[in-house]
């Protein structure tokens, strides 16, 4: 395998290439082992914006080619489970739901719930990277959901509702729910907590780099609209969810061996479909900082 410094032999000729559906496409031709230039990085970034979430099939890639590719895009957030983090890598969340010696070795129940990566943070994430490591014979699917979209054909009178108005986000509120979460998820530590406290975010956010408003609400991370009974506020929340996710809405992916898979989660949010768990599934996270939503 190249190293990460090395260019490549001769320049990368590849295609981008949507899917059929409203969401999503393939970037067939590019090795990811190999640095970007700058052309080829705003061809990628382009069809990041434009597509919400590309995929690379077949990436040969070591957890610092993931790491340098990530880090053209912006800094790298370090996620809170430290226990999760890959050895000596940090910028690289485990994703699986393998226990080794009675321990897990990732989180297990990354994405149970729709959600936006760290949208319970003050600086949520812009996109994140999964590269598959090992990956189940059934099941184990990823759906995206296209928050432009949900704005653009939300009721007016919806519509009316949100704008303007923030929405709680946060970490905890479902950390341990769930028949199996507590076997997954580990007791915080008090220096965890605090680096998990509540943050609001406009329920309708503007694209920094697309200009589009989008919904930025999600099971798993809001809690709450400000300002509204809290009846009011949970129904909202749930017409907005189930609006959010209407199958036309969606992308579904499935995963193939050494599948490398980045989305945007300012205009997506995503769901883990999950898998039987004696079947081994695993992938290395990386996670961009976004800007404060507005
Ligand atoms: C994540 C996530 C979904 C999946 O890693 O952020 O939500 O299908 N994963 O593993
Ligand atoms: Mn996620």
């Amino acid at each position: 395998m190249p190293a990460a410094s090395l260019a490549a032999p001769s320049k990368q000729v590849f295609d981008v290439r949507p899917f059929d559906g409203q969401v999503g496409a393939e970037i067939v031709g590019l090795d990811l082992s190999y640095p970007l230039d700058d052309a080829d990085f705003r061809r990628v970034h382009q069809a990041h914006l434009d597509y919400h979430v590309v995929v690379f099939r077949d990436q040969r890639i070591t957890p610092e080619q993931q790491i340098a590719f990530s880090r053209r895009f912006g800094v790298l957030q370090i996620h809170v489970l430290k226990q999760f983090l890959l050895p000596g890598h940090p910028e690289i969340l485990i994703v699986s739901n393998i226990v080794e010696n009675g321990a897990p070795v990732g989180l297990g129940d990354a994405g149970k719930y729709w959600h936006s990566d760290l949208s319970y943070k003050a600086l949520p994430s812009l996109g994140s990277m999964l590269h598959a490591q090992e990956l189940p014979s059934e099941g184990g699917d990823t759906l995206f959901a296209d928050m432009h979209r949900a704005w653009d054909t939300l009721p007016k009178h919806l519509q009316a509702a949100i704008e303007g108005r923030q929405a709680v986000h946060s970490y905890t509120a479902r950390y341990s729910e769930g028949k199996d979460a507590a076997n997954w998820r580990p007791t915080l530590t008090p220096e965890q907590l605090a680096q998990v406290v509540t943050v609001a975010h406009p329920v309708v956010r503007i694209h920094p780099e697309n200009g589009r408003k989008a919904l930025f609400v999600s099971e798993g991370f809001t809690t709450h609209i400000v300002g509204l009974p809290e009846d009011e506020s949970r129904d909202l929340l749930a017409q907005l969810y189930a609006h959010s996710v209407q199958p036309d809405n969606l992308y579904r992916h499935v995963w193939q061996p050494h599948d490398m898979v980045f989305w945007d989660n300012r205009s997506l949010i995503h769901l883990a479909t999950g898998c039987p768990n004696h079947l081994r599934r695993k992938l290395y996270r990386t996670t961009i900082q976004g800007d404060a939503p507005y």
